[in-house]
């Protein structure tokens, strides 16, 4: 697809060389027009080697085939990375005095930007009404985050990352093939308490069940996201209108929060780990060496909550479990797939997607390799990658069943 990258003249323009590049990575087609300013940060022969395409600033070159109007006309998608308060308020008038200005004129495709500038200037009512105005008009405002910015100073203003701008294009550029589709999903690990300070707990981030919300919302789904435990840096990755955000701590909460979604869900994913087992008592007040001798915590079993949803499933209702396997315990691939068919048909899910963790695989990582099995004990998809690349395989093997669910019910 036809990407422009307009970049505005601010510090953070440096960053927008990354941005650029990962959507080249992505596959697509990528023009960069910098305003002038832009140029005094990163020069023009920066833009066109990066970018492999010529770059201008100005609405005089290319006259014959009309670059000026012909950019926005021919995008798939605009975004504008750094946009300064400047660029924010000519768009939001209108103004086209450049070519970036231009283009945003001639365009019907999605636009996306990226705000960078001091604390003061962002806050300022004029700056404010118009990210409204622009907000009203479909422009997405991805950021500013809050954090150091030139010249010492700190407080909201900087761009948001690179990596997170390029996210955000290629989700508007995602095909919206799951438009409709209600969908629950269950992330990060539970904790038992034993005490008011301690607990038994797992190294799920919550990584894959976020990376899922986001492909999920990004594809057209309205997402509830049920997160246990997670992080607030990998939580981020969910923000987007369409995912609703609900905390659960524990097995037994997590346990109520997926009942109540399963009333309204037309998918549910039980991506988070699940302790098995709880504390029998959780001690109201600290254990302590003075409470004499080495405990001893008796467990009781949690209930397995995919089951219980898969007992009340809806008619059409899709359900998929998630297993972690260590290799030492699965053994060679052969027993891992045996192990996994068994599991699948005593939880009775639709699909169950399979993956080794281990110290340092599946858990914490950036990166994930998965076997989808489906009903017929087959395996129907495998992935690996990025967890963001494996949600988005886990989805197409889910989407059929979900479609067949709609026209059988
Ligand atoms: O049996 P195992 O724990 O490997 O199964 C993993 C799958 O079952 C995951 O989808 C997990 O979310 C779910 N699970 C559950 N309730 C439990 C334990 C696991 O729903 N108590």
């Amino acid at each position: 697809m036809n990407i422009v990258v307009g970049v505005t003249g601010g510090i953070a323009a440096y960053k927008s060389v990354q941005l650029v590049r990962l959507l080249i990575k992505a596959g697509h087609e990528v023009t960069v027009v910098p305003t002038e300013d832009a140029l005094r940060f990163v020069g023009l022969p920066t833009w066109e080697a990066i970018s492999r395409n010529p770059v201008t600033t100005s609405v005089h070159d290319d006259v014959a085939r009309v670059r000026h109007v012909a950019l926005g006309q021919g995008a798939d998608l605009i975004v504008v990375a750094p946009a300064t308060a400047n660029t924010i308020a000519k768009m939001t008038a209108g103004i086209a005095d450049n070519l970036l200005g231009t283009t945003l004129l001639a365009t019907e495709a999605p636009v996306l930007i990226a705000p960078a500038m001091h604390a003061e200037m962002w806050r300022h009512p004029s700056t404010q009404a118009n990210i409204e105005t622009l907000q009203h008009r479909g422009v997405r405002i991805l950021g500013p985050a809050v954090g150091e910015l030139a010249g010492g100073d700190s407080g909201p203003g900087r761009m948001v990352e690179p990596e997170d701008i390029a996210d955000a294009a290629l989700a508007l550029l995602a095909p919206k093939d799951l438009a409709g589709l209600r969908i629950a999903i269950s992330a990060g690990g539970t904790r038992e308490p034993i005490d008011p300070v301690r607990y038994l707990g797992n190294r799920s981030s919550g990584r894959q069940g976020v990376a899922l919300a986001a492909e999920a919302a990004a594809r057209g789904a309205e997402v509830t996201l049920i997160a246990a435990n997670i992080a607030g840096d990998v939580l981020a990755g969910a923000r987007h209108p369409s995912i609703r955000i609900r905390q659960a701590g524990t097995a037994s909460e997590l346990a109520l929060a997926m009942a109540d979604a399963a009333e309204t869900a037309d998918a549910m994913v039980m991506a988070a780990a699940v302790a098995d087992y709880r504390p029998v008592e959780v001690a109201h007040r600290k254990l302590t060496k003075e409470s004499g001798g080495i405990p001893v915590i008796e467990l009781v079993e949690n209930e397995d909550i995919v089951a219980g949803l898969v007992r009340a499933r809806r008619e059409g209702q899709v359900i998929v479990g998630f297993a972690a396997e260590t290799p030492e315990t699965a053994g060679d691939e052969e027993e891992l797939l045996a192990r996994a068919r068994r599991k699948r048909q005593r939880k009775g899910v639709d699909l169950l997607v399979v993956n080794e963790v281990g110290w340092e695989r599946g858990f914490e990582a950036g990166e994930n390799e998965v076997m989808v099995l489906g009903r017929d004990g087959l395996v129907t998809a495998t992935a690996s990658g990025s967890k963001r690349a494996v949600a988005a395989v886990v989805l197409d093997a889910l989407r059929p069943l979900w479609t067949a669910g709609r026209t059988s019910v």
